[in-house]
């Protein structure tokens, strides 16, 4: 067998495309409201947002929407001129731009009880500032001298989801590899 390494490396090509997107739903379980005092901030720096990702927000339509706006109406929850808005209740935004990204509740009282969120998809130079001790590459380290097999895969699904799916899918692209060079 064999396959030609133009198919293998079209396989890992596509491996890690696929583990760059992420899904994000805004506020997890929580989702997108004005009640129970759900903190977007601090939804929002356990995050670590990249081009690509999609931002999730569902609520009730009935009573909710959300409306992309800019740096000042956001820290004003000024809803009169959005950038943009969104009303169906399961709206997914794809970020393809780095920086902040500002949303809130265009419902009159929502947004100045908290229903606001900054995306923030970092620039390069913020991005190397971020402290090392921070960084979730730092779970999947093998124990010393231990090889690198399966278990701490495992291991490395404990850690942010995302981590663990680029892990996942580095480990499927090696074996792909692995397999077609080894037969
Ligand atoms: C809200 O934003 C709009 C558009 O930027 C601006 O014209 C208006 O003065 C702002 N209203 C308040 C109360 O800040
Ligand atoms: C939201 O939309 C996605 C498809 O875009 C669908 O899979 C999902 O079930 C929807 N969720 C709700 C709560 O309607
Ligand atoms: C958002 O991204 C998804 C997945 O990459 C893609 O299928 C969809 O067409 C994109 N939507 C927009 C509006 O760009």
């Amino acid at each position: 067998m064999g396959f030609p390494k133009s198919v293998v490396a079209g396989i890992v090509v596509a491996l890690l495309r696929l583990s760059d997107a992420a899904v994000y739903k805004v506020g997890d379980a929580g989702g997108w409201t004005s009640i129970g005092n759900l903190d977007y901030k601090q939804w929002a720096t356990t995050k670590t947002f990249q081009l690509g990702d999609i931002i999730h927000f569902e609520y009730n339509a009935q009573f909710h929407n959300v409306m992309r706006v800019t740096h000042s109406m956001y820290k004003a929850c000024n809803a009169s001129a959005p950038l943009a808005t969104y009303a169906t209740g399961n709206d997914t935004i794809n970020i393809t731009a780095k920086g902040h990204h500002y949303f809130i509740c265009g419902v009159p009282g929502h947004c100045q009880s908290g229903q606001k969120v900054d995306i923030n998809v970092l620039r390069e130079s913020e991005t190397a500032a971020t402290p090392s001790g921070m960084s979730p590459a730092s779970a999947s380290i093998p124990s010393a001298g231990g090889p690198v097999s399966s278990p701490s895969g495992a291991i490395s699904l404990k850690g942010s989801s995302k981590g663990s799916l680029t892990n996942l899918c580095l480990a499927m692209a090696a074996s792909a590899v692995f397999v077609s060079v080894f037969p």
